[in-house]
């Protein structure tokens, strides 16, 4: 795998094998350990689109492997608000970094990318395309969830809510959740923001059910996982939601009606917290089930194993560990203890 552009290119034993790296180096992520495999090699960071989790994690994972980041945000501070071609973008910064992050608002625009370089590009979100990275920690969160209530992946029910459209986590998560076997898909989304059909028929053909619903209350119990999208208004093409009423909000009175006291809760962030939002309320704040966090915090750890992959120092990054000298907190967030398995 010479770049990172979309779930296609794995299959579950080398996705599989990905998350144990990763799971590997939580260590390093968890700021116990510290390597230096990469000192060195230049990152750059690629954001043509808005971004916090996705740029910041790319760049803490980098720097934790430790290498250097160059990054740019937005296209007014690029050569491209001076006409320049992604060809050339992509030639140019070759020059200059050993591996390419890219966020750009086209679909297949980080692909574009790709073909002009020899050095590894990663797509970091390519319009309403695909987020491959994030699907991958997404399945690390659905596995470390799914471990503690006792359950495997093969035959779960998963229930995907909001904007199946131009949600490209989605896109990229349901491609990799049906490498498994015998799932149930439940997707709920307003009547224009469905999930492509190529992708629905793909995961039939694969063998998994796919229920497709308007309303979350029409979702059958039994919900092993429930990933919450937000509505990607920006990428309407002349979309109306005809119904504004937060039919779509995933709050405490959905959660108790639809869930069990095992369901995983995510979303790939940000949520629009503004009270009557179609998105994830604050209200499920203190809900133990609530994953949200632990789910991004899962980018350092996942994004540090695809560097070590991509530039070839996957059976050195862990031989070359050594204790962090400084303190940190002992679990991250004030919720997170319990959860926090990891000395
Ligand atoms: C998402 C994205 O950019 O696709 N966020 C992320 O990368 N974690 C989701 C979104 O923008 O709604």
């Amino acid at each position: 795998m010479r770049h990172l552009l979309s779930i296609d290119q794995f299959d579950l034993q080398e996705a599989e094998d990905l998350l144990s790296l990763a799971k590997k180096l939580e260590p390093i992520a968890r700021r116990r350990m510290v390597t230096r495999v990469l000192e060195g090699a230049v990152l750059a960071n690629l954001f043509f689109e808005a971004s916090t989790r996705t740029r910041i994690s790319f760049d803490a994972a980098f720097c934790r492997l430790g290498g250097a980041v160059s990054d740019t945000t937005g296209f007014t501070f690029s050569s491209m608000a001076k006409g320049e071609s992604i060809h050339d973008t992509s030639r140019v910064v070759s020059g200059y970094a050993d591996v390419i992050v890219v966020r750009h608002p086209e679909k297949g625009s980080v692909a574009e990318f790709a073909r002009a370089t020899n050095v590894p590009v990663i797509n970091g979100g390519d319009g309403p395309g695909e987020h491959p990275t994030q699907a991958l920690l997404d399945l690390y969160t659905v596995k470390q969830e799914f471990a503690r209530v006792g359950r495997e992946v093969d035959a779960a029910h998963v229930v995907l809510l909001g904007d199946l459209k131009y949600g490209r986590t989605v896109h990229s998560l349901i491609k990799l959740l049906s490498m498994y076997s015998g799932l149930r898909f439940t997707l709920v989304s307003p009547p224009t923001l469905k999930m492509p059909p190529d992708l629905v028929d793909r995961v039939r053909a694969r063998g998994h059910k796919v229920r497709q619903v308007d309303h979350p209350a029409e979702a059958e119990r039994g919900i092993d996982l429930l990933y919450a999208t937000r509505i990607q208004k920006e990428r309407f093409t002349g979309e109306v939601l005809e119904d504004t009423s937060p039919r779509f909000q995933v709050n405490k009175e959905l959660v108790s009606r639809v869930c069990s006291q095992s369901t995983v809760i995510m979303h790939p962030l940000p949520r629009d917290s503004a009270a009557g939002a179609n998105d994830l309320s604050v209200d499920l704040n203190d809900d133990p089930r609530l994953a949200i966090f632990r789910q991004s915090d899962a980018g350092i750890p996942v994004r540090m194993a695809i560097f070590a992959k991509l530039l070839g120092v996957e059976s050195l990054v862990l031989s070359e560990v050594r204790p962090a000298k400084w303190m940190s907190p002992e679990c991250l967030g004030p919720e997170d203890a319990p959860f926090y398995t990891f000395k």
